[in-house]
């Protein structure tokens, strides 16, 4: 968006350089907005629609916002696909938004030679509790409540190498809402959050450390990866996202001496992944606590914000 000349009005709370974009109505309520949309990930359908809306949720949560209506968009190829394959991606869709408590108002379908979903979803937040990207500070832990993996994974099933089991533990994994994630951020407190999406793990921590004017470190041994992802890594079944990631942000990467398969899998862009949390040190255990009580049961300290020196920084351990 760098040369788009956006309006400035001062009841815009946060905008383009975060998850999503927070109004002030009033002094005690805002509405937070987000919209996305992906290509399908997996083959069938009613996954494919519980997924897509998982990861068009996400940005509310990454907020720390209570999602409350949405909209479908959609793209469809009519002529060449069975109309019911919609129906099925749509009834995922709605099963999930059921779950997540949020209303579904209508949408809108497109022609597209290529299926394509998502969702644009509206919550409600309170403008002096809005959590971004800006606001980690150093010295704070690092929390990420997913494994990462996906990108590979999904790769992998493309080429018809992925076991069923291990397919199946990713649907579950791509289609869980981060909910839990963001009410156990909430009650605790933290200081900054994005969710971990198509720019990758170390994408995602360098918005952080760039919005708050931080470096951030990150120990490789201490993230989580999905186990298969590695070996998959290893077989060279990368996406063309993680070239794109590996290009773009190599530059302010620090990672000497760590294997490119572990590299891959850190540059590796997630669908509907887990939220990245900055937490002050004192209360990342409690955090942790009440992650892991909701259920979020892989949530992780993976590292730490520290000083920068000329630019921001991710030092990779
Ligand atoms: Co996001
Ligand atoms: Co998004
Ligand atoms: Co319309």
């Amino acid at each position: 968006m760098g040369c788009l000349n956006i309006p400035q009005n001062e009841n815009v709370l946060a905008g383009v350089k975060d998850d999503a974009g927070v109004y002030k109505l009033r002094e005690d309520l805002a509405i937070v907005e987000t919209v996305d949309m992906i290509a399908a990930i997996v083959d069938e359908p009613y996954s494919f629609g519980m997924i897509a809306a998982a990861n068009g949720i996400s940005d509310i949560y990454a907020m720390g916002g209570k999602p409350v209506t949405a909209m479908n968009i959609v793209g469809f190829p009519s002529e060449s696909m069975e109309i019911s394959v919609l129906g099925k991606i749509l009834h995922g869709a709605l099963d999930k938004l059921n779950e997540a408590g949020v209303t579904l108002m209508g949408g809108h379908s497109v022609r597209n030679d290529e299926v394509k979903f998502g969702l644009s979803v509206t919550g409600t937040i309170h403008p002096n509790h809005i959590i971004t990207k800006g606001g980690a500070q150093v010295g704070d832990k690092l929390i990420v409540t997913k494994p990462i993996g996906t990108g590979i994974l999904t790769t992998a099933l493309k080429a018809e190498m992925l076991p069923s089991q291990v397919t199946e533990r990713l649907i579950v994994q791509m289609a869980r809402l981060n909910d839990k994630a963001c009410q156990a951020m909430l009650e605790i407190g933290v200081h900054a959050c994005t969710d971990v999406t198509g720019f990758a793990l170390i994408g995602h921590a360098g918005e952080i450390a760039e919005n708050s004017g931080t470096s951030i470190e990150i120990n490789s041994k201490l993230v989580p990866v999905i186990p298969e992802a590695m070996q998959f890594a290893h077989m060279g079944l990368i996406p063309e996202g993680m070239y794109a990631n590996w290009e773009y942000r190599n530059a302010i990467v620090q990672a000497d001496g760590i294997d490119e398969d572990t590299m891959s899998v850190l540059y590796d862009p997630q669908t509907s992944g887990g939220l990245l949390m900055c937490v002050a040190p004192e209360k990342c255990s409690a955090l942790l606590e009440r992650l892991h009580n909701l259920g979020v049961s892989e949530a992780v300290e993976i590292g730490r914000v520290v000083e920068t020196a000329a630019c921001s920084q991710i030092i990779v351990l």
